[in-house]
């Protein structure tokens, strides 16, 4: 139907996230996804509509913002502040976490230090990711890698915050695809100081994950007291 080339719909639910659910569509002749941050019963209804408003702008903004990098992420179309809804292009692909099983260790160092390259590039000029995993990584046909998912996005210059946005892949890593662990830690961090100007500030990150973990054990141990 040529209407449908001027309309715009949700036509399949893709996912059920604890905040937001994202729906496969159409926005005018694009291929789209909608990201809609899902009501809250337990809050207030005024300040809930105006922390699921504030929490898809920030999403948006950053999204918006990290292209100037030369990230891939996809491109934000609309932002519905009536329904808490971004709509974004739909990036045709494969999660990173699913290809690791399939992919050859070329490869498989090559988007790890790519992935490195583009946290570099958010890290020194003060962005954080907030949530890098292998879900969070979508690789398209061609080979080319998107970042997306920056729900949990903050603007930080601290060394503290870096590091634990790098120590969150690590351990994902570790738990998910523990026997490809080594080799895509150290390709992620091969690209990271490869493309980190301040070499100073980039081993001082670096270096403090090591004190995070140490930190981790610690409280464990207590805990186990
Ligand atoms: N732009 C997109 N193109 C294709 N798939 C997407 C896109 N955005 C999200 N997805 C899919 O939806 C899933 C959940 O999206 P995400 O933004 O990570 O939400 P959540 O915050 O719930 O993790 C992703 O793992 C991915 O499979
Ligand atoms: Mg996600």
């Amino acid at each position: 139907m040529k209407s449908n080339n001027l309309t715009i719909f949700k036509e399949k639910l893709l996912h059920k996230g604890a905040e937001a659910s994202l729906y496969y569509g159409h926005w005018f002749n694009k291929e789209v996804i909608f990201k809609q941050r899902i009501p809250k019963k337990y809050r207030i209804e005024k300040l809930d509509r105006a922390i699921r408003n504030l929490r898809t702008i920030k999403e948006a903004r950053a999204l918006i913002r990290v292209k100037e990098y030369g990230i891939c992420v996809p491109q934000v179309y609309e932002i519905n502040t009536d329904n808490s809804t971004i709509i974004m292009k739909y990036i045709e692909g494969q999660k990173l976490k699913n290809l690791l099983n399939v992919i050859d260790e070329k490869t498989k160092d090559r988007y790890f230090q790519i992935l490195g390259d583009y946290i570099a590039k958010l890290h020194q000029t003060g962005q954080i990711h907030g949530d890098i995993t292998t879900s969070n990584v979508i690789i398209t046909e061609t080979g080319k890698l998107f970042l997306i998912d920056f729900g949990l996005y903050e603007n930080s210059d601290s060394i503290e915050d870096k590091s634990t946005d790098i120590h969150l892949l690590k351990r994902v890593l570790i738990s998910s695809h523990g026997q490809d662990y080594n080799l895509c830690y150290q390709a992620f961090l091969t690209g990271y100081r490869d493309s980190y100007i301040d070499q100073k500030e980039c081993n001082r990150i670096i270096n403090n994950i090591a004190v995070i973990e140490t930190r981790g054990r610690y409280i464990k141990k207590e805990q186990r007291q």
